[in-house]
């Protein structure tokens, strides 16, 4: 798509689509100002929520999560858990994300190659949730299944592949509403330091936010990180630059967040205008839908020096792939610490990834491969 964004960016950053019927936002500065503007731009979804949306129910299929309210009903729903999400809290997570990341490479153990996406990408995020939610050991396998369910697309789209994916996805979250709805009323008064717990105690949620809070956390928290994952090690084996991020000669941090916006895992958010507003010369209406393509903004050469070239190491990264405003992502610092770990170990573990890049196949409503075959050497 990258493309596509520069000759947008240059030519009509902001335009209508009038196959989707839908503006289309492509420069740094108009995304960052719709995304801070809540006063004209809405984060609602639903149909019921929002006069103008005909979208079908929200992603958790129950009530609303902070995902999709403006302030201050927001403020709500996201306060009783920001602090925990802050980098000095979520630095007491890492030695349990370095276990599950020893864990999961532990599996591969023997394997010379592997598929980078199924076997390392997909699990550990998934693991990582499930252990800062405190779900117990017997019920992991349980809760990979349901959130797979979850976030299932189809692979050959006919219409018995999607009903039967439709269907699952809805036997998963009330299976998983229902064992939410149960955590959440044990734990209540308990004094554990898990997300449920947590979540379980607030005054601030009714019960059923609290089941929609956990399963939220699973459904922004999963391919994202996946993705990330994913398109950092496709990025470094394609630059040459594993060994340099194995020897420390660049940094793994910078890495991160270079790959966070060279391929921001989230390409494009939505938001519909709640007012008449002006953007960059042309004219939006209250009740059209703009689509943000964070993919592209941050690619802006007004912003960027040499966008279109992966630079670790030369640039203050203002990226906008966790969004910006009061839905910057709450997942942002774990989302980094665990890439940053995972990174760490697997380039510890294996003194050669050599990725075979030569069959790419990309996915674009979330940026990342469906998957990436490795064959390694492990470390003595
Ligand atoms: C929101 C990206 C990981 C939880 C967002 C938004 C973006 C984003 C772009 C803004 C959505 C909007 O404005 O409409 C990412 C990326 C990730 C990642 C690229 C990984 C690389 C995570 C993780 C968690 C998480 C690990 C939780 C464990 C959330 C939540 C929100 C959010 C709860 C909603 C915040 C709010 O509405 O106030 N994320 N995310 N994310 N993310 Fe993430």
């Amino acid at each position: 798509p990258f493309d596509w964004y520069a000759e947008m960016r240059a030519e009509d950053p902001v335009r209508f689509d009038e196959q989707r019927e839908m503006w289309d936002i492509f420069r740094y500065e108009d995304v960052d100002r719709v995304l801070k503007d809540h006063d004209a731009f809405t984060a609602r979804r639903t149909r019921e929520d929002n006069e103008f949306s005909s979208d079908a129910e929200d992603d958790t299929g129950m009530l609303q999560t902070m995902i999709t309210v403006d302030p201050p009903e927001h403020n709500r729903l996201r306060g009783f858990v920001d602090e925990r999400f802050q980098p000095g809290s979520i630095r007491e997570y890492q030695p349990r994300v370095e276990a599950v990341t020893e864990d999961v490479l532990d599996a591969l153990a023997g394997k010379e190659q592997f598929d980078f996406v199924d076997e390392f990408a997909i699990p550990f995020p998934v693991t990582v949730i499930a252990e800062l939610l405190g779900i117990p050991a017997e019920r992991r396998d349980q809760f990979k299944a349901w959130s797979d369910a979850l976030i299932a697309r189809p692979k050959n789209g006919t219409q018995t592949e999607i009903q039967r994916i439709q269907q699952e996805r809805q036997q998963a979250r009330q299976e998983m509403s229902g064992y939410f709805t149960k955590l959440v009323a044990e734990r209540r008064g308990g004094d554990g330091d898990d997300f449920i717990t947590l979540a379980a105690n607030t005054e601030e949620l009714s019960r059923e936010e609290k089941v929609g809070f956990c399963i939220l956390l699973l459904l922004a928290g999963n391919i994202t990180t996946t993705n990330l994952l994913t398109n950092a090690i496709w990025s470094l084996e394609e630059q040459g630059l594993t060994d340099a991020v194995r020897t420390g000669a660049i940094d793994r941090k910078q890495v991160v967040e270079e790959v966070l916006r060279y391929r921001s895992p989230v390409q494009s958010l939505n938001r519909i205008a709640i007012a008449d507003v002006e953007l960059n010369g042309k004219q939006i209406q209250a009740g059209d839908v703009v689509t943000l393509w964070l993919g592209a903004a941050n690619r802006d050469p007004e912003i960027f020096d040499a966008p279109e070239e992966f630079r670790p190491e030369q640039r203050p990264n203002r990226h906008m792939a966790f969004g910006m405003g009061v839905h910057f992502c709450l997942g942002a610092h774990l989302a980094r610490m665990e890439a940053d770990v995972a990174m760490q170990q697997l380039l510890e573990r294996f003194d050669r990834l050599d990725a075979n890049l030569s069959n790419l196949d990309p996915l674009y409503s979330l940026y990342g491969l469906k998957s990436l075959p490795c064959e390694v050497n492990r470390t003595a």
